[in-house]
């Protein structure tokens, strides 16, 4: 397996497996939101314009020539009311999967690390759902705990009842 950097070439393939990682969550996470028809054409303009301002970046990885899955990061800053401190923000990770299993998302999460590490950064934070225990387990495995929870609703159309 190799794991190479992201560059803009690569735009199209990223967008490939967003996508397939898209309808994959959305067949089996509950509280995975609904895709706009857009969406694809919102998320390739996301990465294209990181890309080229550096606010972004990213690995792929590629098992006997096939591309198996893609990692997104980038440096955030913390908003008050903590200290103004940068931190790396773990955008998307996604593995194909009959490639699962292999180390291939903890190899693609290792140089997402490496990367933030030599931009000074020294804690990683993600967003995962609560309906995803796969990548709960894969999360907890490498050490990560949780920080806070974030918590929704529907609103109602007319006035709340509480
Ligand atoms: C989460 C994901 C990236 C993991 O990729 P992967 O290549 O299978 O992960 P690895 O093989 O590197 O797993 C490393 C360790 O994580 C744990 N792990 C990974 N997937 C797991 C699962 N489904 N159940 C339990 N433990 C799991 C194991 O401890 C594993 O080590 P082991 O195989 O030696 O036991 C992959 O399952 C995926 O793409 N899921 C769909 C997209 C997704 O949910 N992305 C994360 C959004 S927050």
């Amino acid at each position: 397996m190799q794991i190479r950097r992201i560059d803009l070439a690569d735009v199209a393939i990223v967008g490939d497996l967003w996508a397939e990682m898209s309808r994959e969550l959305q067949q089996t996470v509950a509280e995975f939101c609904a895709l706009s028809p857009e969406a694809s054409d919102h998320f390739l303009n996301y990465l294209g314009a990181s890309l080229v301002t550096g606010a972004g970046f990213g690995f792929l990885a590629v098992a006997d020539g096939e591309v198996g899955g893609f990692a997104l990061g980038q440096v955030k800053t913390a908003q008050p009311p903590y200290p103004p401190v940068p931190f790396g923000y773990i955008t998307a990770l996604y593995v194909r999967p009959a490639l699962r299993r292999q180390g291939m998302g903890r190899a693609l999460l290792r140089s997402l690390g490496e990367c933030f590490r030599q931009k000074g950064v020294q804690e990683m934070e993600l967003h995962v759902h609560a309906g995803n225990p796969g990548a709960l387990a894969f999360w907890t495995s490498l050490g990560f705990s949780p920080l806070g929870f974030r918590l929704g609703r529907v609103l109602p159309p007319t006035v709340l009842d509480w």
